[in-house]
């Protein structure tokens, strides 16, 4: 289920050629899969098909709205963490009644803006949140739908700047500490205590974790009903790993038949805020080689994309599958770091990675590149960012053009006198 697929040798995106759209285009750019994308949106959303649940797709991984308006047409909600957020998922048509609302420094301006728009829920992570909530709620004579969103303290055995569920993380409130949060929300007016939430992290590639935390949260929801709160969403947040390179990841299917059974008679309607299984593998990251440089002790395949592009490699020493988008017979393989223009060391895209030998002006794909690609993208050393192509069949649409060097600056300002 993969639309990105070599024939005779050639990359394709659905019925085109990647080095088509490079020509027309220019490089570096994102080029994404409707086909893939939809797929794999119906494959999770078929999973749970068992139990009452919405989709909610975590923008963050990837905000194009674009892409929103054709998980929109799918029916699927948002999870989104800013306003800025939750202005992008209705631009992309998602209705505000499937959105829910996360991170730990909501600002009143937010809050404001989520309760005008009629979202589902807030999942709150602090108690001076939960009052600002009611505050604002109580000031604008509505009732805030909220969840809070536990921290089971639960290993999720994945990189530790994406593990959100620990004791020492800043994420959610405590268990311990949730029942009597509860019990205070339930009492002020501004509040309607709707739902239980957790997310314990990214990338986790077992289930056993998943499992841990659905029951502590279904224990939970089970006795904020005893004490008479309706408790109608359990959402057990995202997270689902998928496959980069060599790890071995569990289908949405095989993470559903772990967790249903824990949730099915919860009696409740079940979250899950997947993001990167749904775009991860939708996307790739085009990138054209630049130089092939000889260093003392290694071979650097200098490319135009870079950490500004594509943080992952950086930030969590992530790997990403790496080929030319046009392969070459009988071509030897050699073992090179694949590097972007950036000053700095921190700045590669692969490390001691072996791929075929390339040449000066060869195209690369790095796949697996839809998710937290473009979304964590910048404009460090002042690189535009580059432009985002979504290909459906025999098209290709840009859905985010290139930056310009006015875009750069765009925004800025030179006082007068200096
Ligand atoms: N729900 C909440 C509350 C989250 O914080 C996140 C991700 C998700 C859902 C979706 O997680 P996913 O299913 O996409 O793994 N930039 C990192 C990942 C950071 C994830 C932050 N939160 C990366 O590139 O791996």
């Amino acid at each position: 289920m993969n639309d990105f697929v070599y024939r005779n040798g050639v990359l394709c995106c659905e019925e085109l050629r990647v080095s088509d759209i490079a020509k027309k285009v220019g490089t570096p750019f994102y080029l994404y899969s409707r086909n893939t994308l939809v797929n794999h949106y119906r494959v999770v959303d078929q999973a749970f098909s068992a139990l009452e649940h919405i989709i909610c797709f975590s923008v963050k991984s990837n905000s194009n709205v674009a892409i929103l308006r054709l998980l929109a047409n799918e029916g699927a909600g948002a999870d989104v963490v800013s306003g800025g957020e939750l202005f992008r998922a209705l631009k992309g048509g998602i209705d505000p009644r499937k959105i829910v609302f996360a991170g730990l420094g909501k600002t009143e301006i937010e809050i404001e803006h989520a309760l005008g728009e009629g979202i589902l829920l807030f999942n709150v992570e602090s108690s001076q949140e939960l009052m600002l909530i009611n505050r604002v709620a109580e000031r604008m004579g509505v009732e805030a739908p909220v969840a809070l969103r536990v921290n089971p303290d639960i290993n999720p055995k994945t990189h530790p700047y994406v593990a959100t569920g620990l004791k020492q993380s800043k994420f959610g409130i405590p268990l311990k500490a949730a029942m009597a949060e509860y019990e205070v929300a339930q009492k002020l007016p501004g509040l309607n205590p709707i739902g239980v939430h957790m997310h314990i992290g990214s990338q986790i590639l077992e289930s056993g974790p998943f499992e841990n935390g659905v029951n502590k949260l279904v224990k939970l929801a089970k006795s904020l009903k005893v004490l008479g709160m309706d408790i109608r969403y359990v959402n057990i947040g995202g997270g689902f790993g998928i496959q980069y390179t060599d790890e071995e990841a569990l289908t949405p299917d095989q993470y559903a038949s772990a967790l249903v059974p824990l949730l099915e008679d919860v009696g409740a309607t079940i979250i899950v805020e997947v993001g990167r299984m749904i775009t991860g593998n939708s996307g790739i990251l085009v990138t054209t080689v630049l130089y092939d440089k000889h260093g003392e002790e290694k071979r650097f395949v200098v490319v135009d994309a870079a950490m500004n592009d594509l943080i992952r490699p950086s930030l969590y020493q992530a790997k990403h599958h790496i080929a030319p988008v046009n392969q070459r017979e009988g071509v030897r393989d050699v073992k090179v770091d694949v590097v972007g223009p950036i000053c700095e060391s921190s700045d590669f895209l692969a490390r001691d990675f072996t791929m075929q030998e390339v040449k000066q002006g060869d195209l690369l794909a790095v796949f697996t590149a839809g998710a937290y690609g473009f979304s964590m993208s910048s404009n460090y050393n002042s690189r535009t960012r580059v432009p985002e192509i979504l290909v459906w069949g025999r098209k290709a649409f840009v859905i985010r053009r290139r930056e310009t060097y006015e875009d750069l600056v765009r925004g800025e300002a030179i006082p007068d006198g200096i």
